[in-house]
């Protein structure tokens, strides 16, 4: 174990100590040696007699590259070839570098290859004796060099492990017969589109190891298993995301896809912050109310049932918040949606102030046309439900009546009833306009839900006794306002009285609330006239209906 452990260290060290040699005289190398070679080609000239010298050559051997040229010869290049071609013979060593060489061997030779592959007078002349070039483990750049192939008479060329990329010139190759080994692994070639044509047959797979150039088989499994597996595992993955979403947080869908009145327990866990106590604004047996803000900002309520009903009874809820999340008024809380889940259903309505009627009676002490006002909102609601949702049940108690941000008021407790309760209704609104008008003292001594005993008493009283209990905080001073308050105590008793010939309908309780509080508004303006005549064109024309 030790013993291999230091013989690792040592032929770390050793072949460190390698490199590093390698490098420094490398470093050191292309100084002299390139600096050998350009100078000779600075400052040698073409001897006087060399048109001769090479006429004989030529005599001699007609096949020499520079002899097959054009008429007009350039002999400065030739004269340049020369010098080069007895250079790169003494770098490859070559045996006899005056007559001919044999070979171009610089492999392992990254600071001179770049700059003997740069000569392109010695490459367009290439000696026809060469016959095998030998470039590899250069890190050489750049595209396939092809003066290269100006040598057509090679039979071997090796260029791997460098790093050439673009493609291959696979028609320069055409006129090379001869040659029969081919090296090309190890570089960055594109892959070649041709990469079934002669060329590449005429090779064997070993000459193009990652050359880039033809497709890797591992490569080109991996992408066919990618392709065959990965996309349908992205399918099925994207299918049951979407799924997730739909069935859990449909909110996170576009509005288009989703259903917008049912909530799911995520969602409501979403709005909640997970159910925080923080969030829990009240709490029974029953019943878990939280206020929570929806993904698009908007505050809600939800009242969280944790009973346990049945089958039946659950298909009636839903069918009962379908109705409940249809009613849009302006005087009726808003009601978003419903949720179900394993162990609770929960309505979601959205959030208001906290202040009821009742509270704000007995705090602010507001005047008959506040009052009025408010009595004004909820006829109206009362009015719609009767035209659109008969079967709508409602509670006027002044402690379930809500405020709206800008002070409508609202009924916040409804519930899908039956048809026919006209005349509860009306007697509601009835207790309720005595409310808004009598002393709070009054029906603080009949407690109890059902105003049984206060609508008792009520009805034993006569319009004077009534006048007698009139909220002094309203401080109807002003004769009109005095006369209003006094119809609408008669009113009042009207619609709690016993028999149902006797009730006004809540077409006409409409019609003398909304006279009053038009004549209220005529009030404050001197201008009688223009007033009736364009401002409240609308509500005539309502009243008319
Ligand atoms: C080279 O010499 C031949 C005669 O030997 C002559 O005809 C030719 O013009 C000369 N060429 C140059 C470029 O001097
Ligand atoms: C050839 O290389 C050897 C060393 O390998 C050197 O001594 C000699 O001078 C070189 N000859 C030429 C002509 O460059
Ligand atoms: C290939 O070798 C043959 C025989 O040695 C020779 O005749 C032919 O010219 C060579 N081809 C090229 C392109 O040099
Ligand atoms: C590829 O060619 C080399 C030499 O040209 C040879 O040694 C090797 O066996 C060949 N490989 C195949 C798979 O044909
Ligand atoms: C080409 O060179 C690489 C790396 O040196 C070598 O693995 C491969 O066998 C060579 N191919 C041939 C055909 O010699």
């Amino acid at each position: 174990m030790r013993k291999s452990s230091v013989f690792m260290i040592m032929a770390t060290l050793s072949s460190t100590c390698y490199y590093l040699f390698v490098t420094i005289i490398l470093s050191l190398c292309p100084i002299t040696l390139c600096a050998t070679v350009v100078e000779d080609l600075k400052n040698l000239h073409p001897p006087l007699d060399f048109n001769t010298t090479i006429m004989t050559n030529c005599l001699k051997n007609p096949s020499l590259r520079y002899c097959m040229g054009s008429s007009s010869m350039d002999l400065d290049e030739i004269f340049k070839f020369t010098i080069v071609a007895s250079h790169l013979c003494n770098e490859s060593k070559n045996p006899n570098c005056v007559e001919s060489f044999p070979k171009i061997d610089l492999r392992n030779r990254p600071y001179i290859a770049p700059l003997y592959l740069s000569f392109g007078f010695f490459w367009k002349y290439c000696p026809l004796t060469i016959l095998s070039i030998d470039l590899s483990n250069n890190f050489m750049k750049g595209t396939f060099p092809i003066e290269l192939l100006h040598c057509t008479q090679i039979h071997s060329l090796d260029l791997s492990i460098n790093e050439l990329s673009g493609e291959i010139p696979i028609k320069g190759f055409s006129p090379l017969t001869n040659l029969t080994f081919l090296n090309l692994s190890y570089n960055c070639f594109s892959e070649s589109e041709l990469f079934d044509s002669q060329f590449f047959r005429r090779f064997n797979y070993s000459s193009f190891i990652h050359s880039g150039a033809l497709l890797d088989h591992q490569r080109f499994t991996l992408k066919v298993v990618v392709l065959l597996v990965g996309f349908p595992v992205f399918v099925i993955f994207m299918v049951i995301c979407l799924g997730w979403l739909c069935f859990h947080r449909p909110d996170i869908l576009p509005r288009k896809l989703r259903r917008s009145s049912r909530f799911t327990p995520a969602i409501l866990k979403a709005a909640t912050c997970g159910f925080s106590s923080e969030n829990l604004v009240g709490k029974s047996d029953v019943v878990h109310i939280y206020k929570g803000v929806l993904r698009d900002g908007t505050r809600v309520k939800i009242e969280m049932y944790l009973d346990d009903i049945s089958r039946d009874g659950y298909r009636k809820f839903v069918e009962e918040c379908k109705v409940l999340s249809e009613l849009h008024h302006k005087n009726l809380v808003r009601v978003l949606g419903w949720c179900r889940s394993r162990t609770f259903r929960a309505i979601i309505t959205e959030w208001t102030k906290e202040e009821t009627v009742e509270m704000w009676l007995s705090g602010s002490s507001p005047p008959w046309n506040h009052r009025l006002k408010v009595l004004m909102g909820i006829v109206g609601c009362m009015r719609y439900l009767q035209q659109e949702w008969p079967q709508v049940d409602y509670d006027l108690n002044t402690s379930s009546l809500l405020f709206s941000d800008n002070m409508e008021p609202l009924i916040s407790r409804f519930k899908v009833g039956d048809q026919n309760s006209n005349r509860r209704k009306i007697c509601k609104f009835g207790v309720l306009l005595l409310e808004m008008i009598l002393n709070k003292g009054v029906q603080a001594e009949f407690g109890g839900s059902d105003n049984g005993g206060f609508i008792r008493y009520m009805r034993s009283l006569n319009l004077a006794d009534l006048q007698q209990m009139i909220d002094e905080k309203m401080e109807v001073t002003e004769a009109s306002y005095y006369n209003q308050v006094k119809q609408a105590l008669s009113l009042g008793l009207m619609c709690i009285e016993q028999s149902n010939c006797d009730q006004p309908s809540l077409a006409v309780i409409f019609n003398t609330m909304a006279r009053a509080y038009k004549s209220n508004l005529v009030l404050p303006s001197a201008n009688h006239r223009t007033f009736h005549g364009d401002r409240f064109k609308g509500h005539v024309l309502v009243q008319s209906r």
